[in-house]
This record gives structure tokens, C-alpha cells and sequence, in this order.
């Protein structure tokens, strides 16, 4: 197999995958994405692929050419197919944000588990590896037979909120709800700070009520930390929670940013100062100064130039390892 890796991007974040190529100092490989007349995905890979290493990016969420979910989710399996016919040698999957994630378990009778339906698609078409970014369910790496890296936003976050001030006993680092508290967890290690958690319940699909909070925020700045931002309301009930219960101010950081339906509107008239993400999915719309995206390629680069040298990718998530600076970059001006 040839050990130069080969790099290919559907058109879900063709910013991140052109940053993770550039800090691997190679080129995007030459690959058509787009549609037929008839709307059906249209792929062509336009150079030799035989007996390549080759890894795709693809966020399975919307793009900024307009395609929806389900179109990114298309073009990755079209990509994959296109990919093992052309002879690849080993066909790596890089999905910085994997969708349908949330759909992990049946909540209740006649629901699909659409997280596994997504995992049996990318296996079936040929995908050998996948690599992620904090996976909704930590769990959701058992729905694959093959290996899965389940990479961590949380150093580039850390050194970023550290950077800030935002860090020691200054902080409390809160989890919106039960599901979150591991992650927090790892966060609060990291910035010496305390944990606090808070009650969620979903009375329906996409709407959140934070009864509760356990812990100790009155007079501390609060960092509430989740794995990403959908409607915007947990995040935005959780903050109103911590406020009334005496923090002086609240930050958010999130891996993922989908700011779906009016998210950002919601996140803009909360009690909120900063709303930090990563750019697992790029942001779509005039989001203004409370706003901060902080860039995950080298990330990506590094756990990618590891898998192809067969070298440890759970050494660059190490405490100890990781040096204060080794992974920030400034953050994307969001306007
Ligand atoms: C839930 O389990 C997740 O960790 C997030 O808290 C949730 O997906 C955020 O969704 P929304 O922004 O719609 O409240």
C-alpha cells in the first residue's frame, strides 16, 4: 500500500477538509461531487486511487451549497463506493460530526436505532476505518465491527477557555444533563475547576427543561460543556438555571454546532456570553460576536498522519501528554 494518505471531501465542510489537508501539507484529492439533473448525487473520482491509503471528510450534516443531511450521508456512501472500485487499498471515513447519532437506542415501540443504520451503510460500502469527534454515545462505536477513533474536542476547548481566564477555581465547569457528566468530568480535571450537573428533561422532541442543579455555582463563573448544539434550548435553560442560582456569568462550549431552526436567535437573547464551538460543521448563517469557532483540523491531521504511520492516536487525548498550546489555534471570526 502506498503510505502517502490521499484525501478526499464531499461538499458537507469543504472549509475543514481543506484546512486538515493543508496542515498535512498535501492537496485535496480531485473528486466531482455534485448532482445530476434529476437530483440523484453524481460522483466521480478524478485521479488514480489504486493501492491508496485514502480518507474522506465528511460531516453528515447541511453544507453551505445547500444540501441537506441526507444529501451528505449520500455522497459519503457514493464517495466510498466510487472508492473501492477504483482499488483504494483501505478506505478511512472521517466524519467530524456523525448525524443521526442522537437516534442511538429506541425510545419507544416502532423507533429505527438510525444511528446503527448509518454505521451498516458506511461498513457495507467498504469503509475500513472511521474516524470522529465525540460521538453523542460514547456507545455508538459497538455499532461497527471495525475500528472506530473517537476523537476529543476537549484539548483545543481547554486551551482555549485557559487562554481566556476561564479556568482554576475561578470556574465551574457544568454538565447540562446526566448523559454529559463523563465529558465534564474531563474538563474540570483539566481546568482544576469544579462539577456541577444539571436535571434535564425533554417533555418532547427538541424542546428541554433544566429543573435542577447539583453543585456549587453561586459566585462562580460557570462553563457549561455538552457535545453539541442543536435547538439551542438545553444549552439556554441550563444557563437561566445557573444564573438564578447565583454564577456571576456563563460561557458554553460545544464540539458541534448545528444551530438548527432559530438556534442562534435563541442562544443570541439567552443569558449567555460566549457560545464557543469547533468547526465539526460549519456555521451557516450571520451568528454575531458571542460567537466563537475554534478550528479542529490539526486534530484531525495529527490522528490521520498516526493512522497512517500505525502510531498511537489515544496519546494526543493523554493529560499528561498534551502540551498547554499543542492544539490551539485562533478562533474563526463568526459574523
Ligand atoms: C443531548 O443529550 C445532547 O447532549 C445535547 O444536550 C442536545 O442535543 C442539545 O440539543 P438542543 O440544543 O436542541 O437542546
Amino acid at each position: 500500500m502506498s503510505t502517502t494518505p490521499l484525501l478526499f471531501s464531499g461538499s458537507s465542510n469543504p472549509q475543514l477538509a481543506e484546512a486538515i489537508a493543508k496542515r498535512m501539507k498535501i492537496s485535496l484529492g480531485d473528486a466531482l461531487v455534485t448532482k445530476f439533473k434529476n437530483e440523484e448525487t453524481r460522483i466521480e473520482i478524478r485521479e488514480n486511487v489504486r493501492g491508496a491509503e485514502v480518507f474522506v471528510v465528511q460531516s453528515i450534516c447541511k453544507a453551505p451549497n445547500g444540501n441537506g443531511v441526507n444529501d451528505a450521508l449520500v455522497e459519503l456512501l457514493l464517495m466510498i463506493d466510487a472508492l473501492r472500485r477504483a482499488s483504494a487499498a483501505r478506505i478511512t471515513v472521517v466524519v467530524p460530526y456523525y448525524g443521526y447519532a442522537k437516534q442511538d437506542k429506541k425510545t419507544k415501540p416502532r423507533e429505527p436505532i438510525s444511528a446503527k443504520v448509518v454505521a451498516n451503510l458506511l461498513k457495507t460500502t467498504g469503509t475500513k476505518r472511521v474516524v470522529t469527534m465525540d460521538l453523542h454515545a460514547a456507545q455508538i462505536q459497538g455499532f461497527f465491527d471495525i475500528p472506530v477513533d473517537n476523537l476529543m474536542a476537549m484539548p483545543t476547548l481547554c486551551n482555549y477557555l485557559k487562554r481566556e481566564g476561564l479556568s482554576d477555581d475561578r470556574i465551574v465547569v457544568v454538565s447540562p444533563d446526566a448523559g454529559g457528566v463523563h465529558r465534564a468530568e474531563l474538563f474540570a480535571k483539566r481546568l482544576n475547576s469544579s462539577l456541577a450537573i444539571g436535571f434535564k428533561r425533554r417533555p418532547q422532541p427538541d424542546v428541554s427543561e433544566v429543573t435542577d442543579i447539583v453543585g456549587d455555582v453561586n459566585g462562580k463563573i460557570a462553563v457549561i460543556v455538552d457535545d453539541m448544539i442543536s435547538t439551542g434550548g438545553t444549552l439556554a435553560k441550563a444557563a437561566e438555571a445557573i444564573k438564578a442560582r447565583g454564577a456571576t456569568s456563563v460561557h458554553t462550549v460545544a464540539t458541534h454546532g448545528l444551530f438548527a431552526d432559530n438556534a442562534i436567535e435563541v442562544l443570541a437573547n439567552s443569558v449567555i456570553e460566549r457560545v464557543i464551538v469547533t468547526d465539526t460543521i460549519p456555521i451557516l448563517q450571520p451568528a454575531g460576536e458571542k460567537f466563537i469557532q475554534l478550528s479542529i483540523a490539526q486534530t484531525f491531521a495529527d490522528a490521520i498522519g498516526r493512522i497512517t504511520t500505525n502510531r498511537s492516536v489515544s496519546e494526543l487525548f493523554s493529560v499528561e501528554e498534551i502540551k498547554l498550546d499543542a492544539n490551539f489555534v485562533e478562533p474563526i471570526t463568526v459574523s
